[in-house]
């Protein structure tokens, strides 16, 4: 074979060898780059439905955008965990602007509360819904658990009561009793704080502190009542007005006994 001829072939050999790396070029990016991720679809999903239903249940108070308007705030920053929060304890969507918006019936399933959670957390970073590590606190044991007693002594009783019983605040507010909220519920509170709670950082308590908190509040739920009336464990105003009922109840009682008898005797 002379050179000329061997050229040729080359020459003649050359497309093929650009389609065939074209090729191997474009199998190996599909490989590596994946059109488009079902789970990035997903989340698109989600988050469309969420602002699907924001538009609808909560832009009229927090604005479009969550930008916050005159009856409700800036919800820019706050997180998922915060909406969680309070959508999962049926504090949102609230019936009007008041002085405390309510604890009350959740009206979304937790699906369309994590998607109004991810369409909130897409307006800015915040709090996170946390892991059920974070907060479940199956698996402490006594010594745990009574340190989550005093870190609620130190942190939160003074607000909620020696063991999360509820307390008043000023100006007609109340830290409400914690005996039946749940435990996501309890750590997203510390990580976002409601109203006037004030907000617990993970420097001031990490994870494991509040897991042992909620292990203490479990507990004290479950803690039998030693005697006496629990007169609905709500501290000195209820005990006060079974003092009163009692106490002037009784004096009255004495006194109408006494005025009787003494007109009989007249
Ligand atoms: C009637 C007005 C109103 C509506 C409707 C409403 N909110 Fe609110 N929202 C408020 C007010 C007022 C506050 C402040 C709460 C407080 O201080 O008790 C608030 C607070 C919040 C917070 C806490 C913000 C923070 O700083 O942590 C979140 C989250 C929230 N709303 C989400 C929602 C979501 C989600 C919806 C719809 C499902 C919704 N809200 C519907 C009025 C409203
Ligand atoms: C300065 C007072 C204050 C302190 C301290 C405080 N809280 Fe609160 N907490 C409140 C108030 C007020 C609310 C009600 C917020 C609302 O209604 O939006 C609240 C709400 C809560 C809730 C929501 C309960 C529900 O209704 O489901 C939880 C859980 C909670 N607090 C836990 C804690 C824990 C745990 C600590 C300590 C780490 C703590 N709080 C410290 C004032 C306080």
């Amino acid at each position: 074979m002379n050179t000329e001829s061997k050229r040729k072939r080359k020459a003649q050999a050359r497309p093929w060898v650009l389609v065939m790396a074209l090729l191997v070029v474009g199998l190996a990016y599909s490989v590596v780059v994946p059109p488009s991720s079902s789970a990035e679809t997903e989340m698109t999903q989600q988050i469309e439905e969420g602002k699907a239903i924001f538009d609808v249940s909560c832009s009229s108070c927090h604005g479009l955008n969550g930008e916050g308007l005159s009856a409700g705030p800036s919800l820019i920053g706050v997180g998922a965990a915060s909406v969680d929060f309070q959508m999962g304890t049926g504090r949102m969507p609230a019936a009007r602007g008041e002085a405390q918006i309510p604890a009350g019936e959740v009206v979304y399933s937790q699906e369309q509360i994590d998607a109004v959670s991810a369409y909130v957390a897409s307006f800015g970073p915040g709090p996170a819904i946390p892991e059920s590590s974070q907060y479940d606190p199956e698996g402490l044991n006594a010594d745990e658990i009574a340190r989550g007693g005093a870190l609620f002594r130190a942190n939160c009783s003074a607000c909620h009561g020696i063991v999360g019983g509820g307390g008043a605040m000023p100006e007609g507010k109340h830290a409400p009793a914690l005996g039946d909220t749940e435990d996501v519920h309890i750590y997203e509170a510390v990580r976002t704080g409601p109203q006037q709670m004030p907000t617990f950082s993970k420097d001031v308590l990490e994870d494991d502190d509040v897991r042992q908190i909620i292990g203490f509040l479990n507990t004290a739920d479950e803690a039998p009542r030693y005697g006496g009336l629990g007169m609905g464990n709500h501290g000195p105003v209820s005990e006060g007005f079974w003092i009163f009922l009692l106490g002037i109840g009784g004096l009255s009682a004495i006194a109408a006994w006494i005025a009787k008898k003494g007109a009989g005797a007249r």
